[in-house]
């Protein structure tokens, strides 16, 4: 048991830019509040009146992340004379809510999709009138037939689509299409990232890509080696490596233009600062333009994918605990179970697939003088729907549910990213209710599963 000594903002780390959660407070009564400008949502009074599991997603920090993002890199670009362009694609793997593409495509972001059903939105997108034509579409992911009679049926109604060849079948026809193309490196520099695998399948040595000659369309030098890259060098050095082989391959294949450098800006889930972006960016910039000079070449245009940097902290999931109960193995770091309202395993599925580590705070702090170091169990049957902190357990305050009137709440923070394209429906579980909270209003984007409709997905 601890005694709380500073703010609850501090303990919880929330106002705190190098977390991404300046957004967040507490208000005079304790709830956990969001600030969109004027507009405040009230947390806990949501989870009170909508019911809980929730997702609350806020579209403005989207928008928000991503405009800094764009200031910066035009800021940092003149900055450091780099003269050739800068483009932001996101790739909607990461979260295709219809409201997180908007929110992206409204501010100026062009898109990464990885499968004909990614690509399929985009097709709607122009049917629906809501697509800017500038936009650009990076497609990676296996080009079945359907995902390449997509891409040409896309390419004739004048979309600026670019296929990224990823495998020998491919090649053999993209190679010769009348439209450009990119090519995917397989970046043999490793970094430190869950991610960055000793092998994998995606993409050409660079020995094969320069042994492959002249290709009248190619356009883009493309790689990504894993997601959440914890060292500034680590982003570096592949771009260092990519740089040399885009000199080479550019010799025979003068179209090409573009280096895109992937995915990869980690996000401070643990509430460990990472590098800075500005210090990142700067970097790239200067060490592009430096190395094209030193070739007396033009500086490439450059594209970054960073899909869980600019989404992940635009949502939390909240849950209510439904019990609690001593763990009496006294060799356990943590002393009581708290058990959600949902499940890790179904909505966060992260936290068991490759150990996800999350940010955790309740929805009100009033009672945050007296804390508990506990492990979070989901509702589901399986001993692995657990979530046991970042150093083997989580803070919360103590809460003693015979004693207390109020409901207690907790809010996962950065679920923004990859979660709910994730989610499953492990003992039937429905999946949270999920709500958008927008310009002072809040929309529910999903009801609460039935047992019907859950029903509906196994036959039934
Ligand atoms: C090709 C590609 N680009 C971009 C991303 C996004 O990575 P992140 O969300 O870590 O920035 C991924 C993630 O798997 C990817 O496979």
């Amino acid at each position: 048991m601890t005694k709380k000594s500073v703010s609850s903002r501090k303990l919880w780390k929330l106002g705190a830019t190098e977390y991404n959660t300046q957004y967040f407070d507490f208000n005079k009564d304790g709830d956990l509040v969001v600030k969109e400008g004027n507009n405040i949502y009230n947390i806990r009074y949501l989870a009170d009146k909508m019911g809980t599991s929730l997702e609350i997603l806020f579209p403005f920090i989207i928008e928000e992340r991503l405009e800094d993002f764009l200031d910066l890199t035009t800021h940092l670009s003149k900055k450091v004379g780099y003269k050739g362009k800068f483009l932001y694609h996101y790739p909607m793997k990461v979260n295709q809510n219809k409201e997180v593409v908007m929110a992206l495509v409204g501010e100026g972001a062009h898109l990464e999709t990885s499968s004909f059903n990614d690509l399929w939105l985009v097709k709607r997108m122009l049917e629906q009138e809501s697509f800017n034509p500038n936009i650009r579409i990076l497609c990676s992911g296996p080009k079945t037939d359907k995902y390449i009679n997509l891409i040409d049926d896309l390419q004739h109604k004048g979309v600026k689509i670019f296929p990224l060849i990823e495998g020998p079948n491919e090649l053999k026809f993209l190679q010769h299409s009348k439209y450009d193309v990119g090519i995917r490196l397989d970046m043999p520099i490793k970094a430190a990232s869950y991610w960055n695998k000793p092998i994998d399948r995606f993409g050409f040595s660079a020995k094969e890509i320069i042994e492959m000659g002249s290709f009248k369309n190619l356009k883009i030098l493309h790689y990504h080696i894993g997601s959440q890259i914890e060292k500034l060098s680590d982003v570096l050095g592949p771009i260092k490596y990519a740089l040399d082989v885009y000199f080479k391959v550019k010799e025979k294949n003068p179209s090409l233009d573009t280096i895109d450098i992937g995915g990869g800006m980690p996000i401070p889930y643990t509430r460990n600062r990472s590098y800075p972006i500005e210090k990142l960016m700067e970097r790239i910039f200067t060490l592009v333009k430096k190395e094209s000079e030193k070739r007396g070449m033009p500086h490439p245009n450059l594209i970054c994918e960073w899909g869980r940097y600019i989404v992940a902290p635009a949502q939390v999931t909240v849950f209510k605990i439904i019990d609690t109960k001593k763990i009496a193995n006294k060799k356990a770091d943590a002393k009581k179970w708290y058990v959600i309202d949902g499940s890790f395993m179904n909505d966060l599925l992260d936290t068991w697939a490759i150990g996800q580590k999350w940010s955790v705070i309740p929805l009100n702090s009033k009672h945050d003088d007296k804390l508990e170091d506990v492990w979070l169990a989901g509702s589901s049957c399986d001993s692995d729907d657990i979530y046991t902190g970042v150093n083997g357990y989580v803070t919360l305050p103590d809460y003693d549910m015979n004693k207390s009137q109020d409901p207690m709440y907790i809010a996962v923070m950065d679920t923004g990213a990859y979660q709910d394209p994730l989610a499953a429906h492990h003992c039937m579980l429905s999946s949270p209710l999920k709500i958008i909270a927008e310009n002072g209003h809040i929309v529910v984007a999903r009801k609460r599963e039935t047992p019907d409709e859950v029903g509906k997905n196994f036959g039934w």
